[in-house]
Parts: C-alpha cells; structure tokens; sequence
C-alpha cells in the first residue's frame, strides 16, 4: 500500500494489518514515479484510492487536486504500463456527471463536473481511458456514490454531523438542508470494488450506486435522533458555492455482474453511529490532530520514504 500521509491519511487505521503482516506500507506519493516504482513491482494488480477528496477544500485550493487527482493517475498508468500490470482498478466518483434533475446517469452519460475536485477525477478517469485505448493497459473505472461507515474522516458530512453531536456542538447544513447524496455503506462499495477488479471487463466503467437518496436534513435528523440530541442543533449556513443538488446513478451494470448492496441506510447508520461512540478516542485525535504523534512515535524510523515496513 503507497500512501502519502497527508493531512488525511492516518496510519493507525492500518496499524493492525501492517503489523501482523497482511499489507505492506510504504511512504510516497502517487505523483512521484520512483515512489511508484518501488510500490508496484511485482504486484497483479493496482487499485488507485488515493485522491483529494473533500469538495470544500477544492473551493479553496484546487492545485493539490490536479497534482494527485490527475497528475497521480497519470504517473500510476504509466508505471503500470512500463511493468505490465495486469488489472488497473480507478477508483471514482457519481461526482463527475455532475448534478442531476431527475435523471439517473448511466456510465456513458456526459461528464458535466461542478466543482474542482469532481474535474479532476474526470481528468483521471479520461487519463485511464486514454491509457486503455493506446496503450492496452487493462484498465477499469468504479464511480461510486457518497460512503459513509467506520474510520472516516470527521472533515465529511455522516461523521462531522455525528462527532458534532456527541460534542454537543452545531451541525452545520449548507443552503436549504435538502441537497440529497445516495449513501452506501463502505462495505457494499468494497466488495463492489472487489467484483470489478476481479469479473470486471478491461476498458469498461461501473457505476456503483444504492439508487435511494436521502435530503441532507433528513440525515442530520437521523442522527439527532440516534443519538438523543434535539433538531434545535441544525443550523443552516450559508450554502457551498456550486453545490451540486443530487447525484443519481443507475448501477444496472453492477447488478449484471452479480453485486447488489446489502445493508439498509437507516440499519448501516445506526452501525455507524454507534461505530463513532464506541471510537471517541480515535475521532478526538483525529480532530485535533494528534493522530500524527502515532506516526511519528512509532513508524518515522521504519518509513523512511521508499522501505517497505515489515521487510
Ligand atoms: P460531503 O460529505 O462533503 O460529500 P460530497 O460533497 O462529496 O457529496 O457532503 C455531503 C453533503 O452534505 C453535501 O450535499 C454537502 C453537505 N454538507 C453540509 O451540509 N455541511 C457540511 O458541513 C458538510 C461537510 C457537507
């Protein structure tokens, strides 16, 4: 695993596997060919997750966006074409068909993004295509709806709205409180991810998608309630510039291969709530940062850019 640990990344997530010698950890960006080279010899298969993700922090600055988003993709394509990978899965987004009226967009639907981040994971997935057609490397693209679940980052909706609430501090809805995003559960996005790396066909895209939406307000209400906490909490501020309504897919092509979602958004929620109040300690040092001491305690030594931890 190439991980560039940046303000997101937080290694003791991964603590277990890497210690009892189920993942290989290495320090580096995708961005950078060597780092790239180091991870990926000798692997089958690579599967690109690494992104800047949060739409907000694209408002602000939307450099770091192309340097991973596109830069990265490219800089892994390529490498895994020097090598002869046998599957590229690119991990992407409902993002960069933009927002929806109504329609459900199918995987040949027109790229339509609205705000920074979501343009530059269509320069990633055009670069991945684009590597399919020339160079043959066997590539193929997941776009999946919102996630929510265990250790995500409190920068996002589920999880800064359930950590708010324990902390008994405001939730803090954009515009109206009625954009809506179809959740799935991490779990049913993985094992979808799973299936396409496996049965998916080289140059083809999945869209991976519940199809049931839910209006922002009616979460934030959900979790209220979950945790005991009044409706006052919510409080409308001023909206995201560009914010993009909806996001609809249709996920048919999914259900073709054999995969179907299989948790339930209110039982999956309450999991994950519960998940958050079991996990106090790890989102406190996430908030406040401290996560990093971890890393730099334990690992610094052992990570030196490049080496592999556990060799
Ligand atoms: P987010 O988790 O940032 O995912 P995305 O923008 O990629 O869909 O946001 C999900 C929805 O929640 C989106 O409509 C924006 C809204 N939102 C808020 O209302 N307040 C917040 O503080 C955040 C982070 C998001």
């Amino acid at each position: 695993m190439l991980d560039a640990l940046t303000y997101a990344g937080n290694l003791e997530n991964i603590a277990r596997l890497v210690e009892g010698g189920r993942v290989k950890f290495i320090k580096g960006s995708i961005a950078e060919a060597a780092d790239v080279k180091t991870a990926m010899k000798g692997c089958e298969a690579v599967f690109n997750f690494a992104a800047e993700t949060h739409v907000d922090r694209s408002i602000q600055e939307g450099g770091t966006f192309i340097k991973t988003d596109v830069l990265g993709t490219y800089t892994l394509l390529r490498v895994a074409h020097e090598l002869g990978i046998e599957r590229f899965v690119q991990i992407s987004t409902d993002e960069v068909y933009g927002s929806s009226s109504g329609e459900y967009f199918t995987e040949a639907s027109p790229l339509r993004p609205g705000n920074p981040y979501a343009a530059s994971k269509c320069g990633g997935d055009l670069m991945g295509a684009a590597f399919f057609n020339t160079f043959e490397v066997p590539v193929v693209i997941t776009r999946s709806s919102n996630n929510f679940g265990p250790y995500q980052h409190v920068e996002k909706f589920i999880p800064l709205f359930i950590t708010n609430t324990i902390e008994g501090k405001d939730l803090p809805l954009y515009g109206d409180g009625k954009h809506e995003r179809d959740w799935i559960y991490v779990e049913d996005n993985c094992a979808a991810i799973e299936l396409v790396g496996t049965q998916g066909t080289a140059g083809e895209i999945y869209n991976i998608a519940v199809g049931s939406s839910h209006p922002n307000i009616e979460v934030a209400e959900l979790i209220l309630e979950l945790l005991g906490a009044p409706k006052s909490r919510i409080k409308l501020i001023e909206d995201r510039k560009g914010h993009d309504r909806a996001y609809l897919m249709d996920s048919s092509k999914m259900g073709a291969l054999g995969w179907q979602p299989r948790h339930q958004f209110r039982n999956a929620l309450e999991k994950t709530v519960q998940w958050y109040k079991d996990n106090e300690d790890w989102w406190r040092r996430v908030k406040s940062g401290a996560f990093r001491e971890y890393y730099d305690t334990y690992y610094k030594e052992k990570l030196k850019k490049g080496k592999r931890y556990g060799d």
